[in-house]
């Protein structure tokens, strides 16, 4: 097939992108390439890169032309910024998905994947959710992203659109902008800085291997049922504060860097999604076990200075203390 991956230069779309291309896909990523959206992801892959953004309707209804699926990961991905400014997630995840889908309509593509979250279903105390859990968002990222959600089931219904959809859990691996908790502990500890957990850092997460999401996407890509939403969690919850312990083991470091710091608003508790669905229909299972994958990831952090320090010595910084009311050390 040839494929038009959106967001192919942030963190699981470039992770996608290899996997297509391995599978003997042609690739072309649109990308508006934001500050998450880094182009060295996909140097040297093989993947055609076209800059622009999904929300723009002549990019994105040129971006497919000749495309036979179109994978949209396009998105403000980070939860605290949404916080701080909700515009442009709404932009992206709600206009953008609905250009994309008009596009698709006009155009005749044969087949649109939409990455999503388990956010879109809220927190939940115990037990875990399905795809018939109703859609409960609390941030201003997992509302937008469950507007795109229903976008995709309208056009689903109303214009029998070859769509389905994808929900992944936490995800975590080597090229995960350092806003999010994973890369931003390993970066902290092994700097020495201090890490920031929030709150009583007692919250639980749902952590996948960012290689394992992007076989489960494409296993939907390929053989899920069109107008199917599948869930794809990992293998293993965590406390983000034992999440925080096992980078301070693997990083040499005591737990004197840990420092409990305000509360991000309206914080969801605990994600828990149940996979059954993919499991059983198309035979996808998480491969990479926790332990395993943290240890690949900080590895991998540690021998890539050169993807991380443009990032760490530019805007970043200035986030940083926007963020948390200090500057990195
Ligand atoms: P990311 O922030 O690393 O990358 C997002 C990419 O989208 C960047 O390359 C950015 O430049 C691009 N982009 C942003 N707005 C765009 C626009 N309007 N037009 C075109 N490109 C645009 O994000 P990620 O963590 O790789 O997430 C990818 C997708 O997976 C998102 O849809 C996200 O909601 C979903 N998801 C992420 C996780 C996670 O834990 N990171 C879990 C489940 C689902
Ligand atoms: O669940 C899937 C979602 O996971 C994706 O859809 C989002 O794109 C992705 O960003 C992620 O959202 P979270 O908010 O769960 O991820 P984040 O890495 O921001 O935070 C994970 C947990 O760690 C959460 O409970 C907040 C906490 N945290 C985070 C940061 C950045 C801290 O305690 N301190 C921090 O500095």
């Amino acid at each position: 097939m040839r494929l038009l991956v959106t967001g192919g230069c942030g963190f699981i779309g470039s992770a996608y992108v290899r996997l297509a291309l391995a599978e003997g896909h042609e690739v072309r990523v649109l990308d508006k390439l934001t500050y998450a959206g880094r182009p060295e992801n996909i140097e040297g892959t093989g993947a055609e890169l076209v800059e622009g953004a999904i929300e723009d309707p002549a990019v994105a209804g040129e971006a497919m032309a000749g495309c036979e699926a179109v994978v949209n990961f396009a998105a403000e991905s980070h939860v605290d910024r949404s916080i701080a400014d909700p515009e442009a997630f709404a932009r992206t995840h709600v206009i953008g998905t609905s250009v994309l889908l008009d596009a698709v309509r006009e155009r005749g593509v044969a087949r649109y994947l939409q990455v999503s979250t388990d956010e879109v279903y809220g927190s939940i105390e115990s037990g875990s959710f399905d795809e018939s859990s109703p859609i409960q968002p609390s941030s201003p990222y997992s509302a937008t992203k469950a507007a795109g959600d229903l976008l995709v089931s309208a056009h689903v219904h109303t214009y029998a659109t070859e769509a389905v959809i994808c929900r992944g859990s936490n995800n975590y691996g080597p090229r995960q902008y350092p806003e999010k908790l994973i890369p931003l502990m390993v970066l902290n500890a092994l700097h020495g800085d201090s890490l920031p957990v929030y709150g009583d850092g007692r919250q639980v997460r749902n952590w996948l291997y960012m290689e394992d999401f992007a076989r489960a996407i494409h296993t939907v890509l390929e053989r899920g049922r069109p107008g199917e939403a599948y869930n794809a969690g990992g293998p293993d919850e965590m406390e983000n504060l034992d999440v925080v312990r096992r980078i301070l083991e693997l990083t040499g470091r005591d737990e004197s860097l840990i420092e409990h710091v305000t509360d991000r608003p309206g914080h969801d508790r605990r994600y828990s999604l149940g996979s059954e669905k993919i499991r059983s229909e198309l035979g996808w299972e998480a491969r990479v076990r926790f332990a395993e994958g943290l240890e690949q990831t900080v590895s991998w952090y540690r021998d890539n200075e050169s993807w991380w320090e443009p990032i760490r010595s530019g805007d970043y910084r200035e986030y940083y203390e926007r963020q948390y009311g200090r500057a990195l050390g």
